[in-house]
């Protein structure tokens, strides 16, 4: 039989058993094909990255659970009622409160200034009401890392911890209705309330 072979061509004669054998032996495999090595290297650094962001935002997502539902947070107008939501509300009763550095930029009205930005570290928290049981946590955190839009974290926890709405998600179901007017450093309540 003639057999017509390219120049940069190799004929093996073996059984196909002993070629896979070869082929599919791990310990041999970077000799065949050294670019695997390389290939496994960039996986497994993927992996590595893609493993810590998640430990990252479980981390973040732990530790605003945590300050939302400290105790020491500042009461809006030191109202301990709960108050009924405004029209364009999708969150229902609340009672909403600030952390000591939200709440010192505050004017002596009460509220945040028109035209200003909270500083880095302002803690937003509006307790959701059900039944006159709480009910979610949703929470807002001025914050300028890669999890932040528009400048703050978004957030919202079940009273328990459980994460609703991950600050992972970066605020893509929040920050639209938050930047529509009147709104004050995408803060809502202090035109409304
Ligand atoms: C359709 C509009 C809309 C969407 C979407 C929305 N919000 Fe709000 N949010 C409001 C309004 C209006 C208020 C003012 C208080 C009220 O009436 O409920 C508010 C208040 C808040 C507050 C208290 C501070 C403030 O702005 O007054 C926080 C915190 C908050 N929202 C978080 C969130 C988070 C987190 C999301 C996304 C998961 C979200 N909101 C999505 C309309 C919206």
């Amino acid at each position: 039989m003639s057999k017509l072979q390219a120049r940069n061509e190799m004929v093996i004669n073996a059984p196909i058993s002993k070629i896979w054998a070869v082929i599919t032996d791990i310990n041999v495999l970077h000799k065949i094909n050294p670019g695997v090595i390389k290939a496994v290297i960039i996986a497994l650094s993927a992996l590595v990255a893609i493993i810590l962001f998640s430990c990252k935002k479980k981390k973040l997502n732990e530790n605003l659970y945590e300050e939302a539902k400290a105790s020491g947070l500042v009461l809006y107008q030191n109202k301990d009622s709960i108050l009924s939501p405004a029209g364009s509300s999708p969150h229902g009763p609340f009672k909403l409160k600030f952390n000591s550095t939200a709440a010192s930029q505050f004017g002596s009205d009460g509220k945040f200034p028109v035209g200003g930005a909270f500083t880095n570290g302002s803690l937003i928290v509006k307790e959701v009401y059900s039944g006159g049981q709480l009910s979610l946590y949703a929470v807002m955190k001025k914050d300028d890392s890669k999890f932040s839009a528009d400048g703050w974290l978004w957030a919202e926890y079940e009273p328990d911890g459980k994460t609703t709405y991950s600050v992972g998600e970066k605020g893509k179901s929040c920050t639209s209705c938050h930047a529509t007017n009147p709104n004050r450093d995408l803060i809502k309540s202090f035109d409304l309330y």
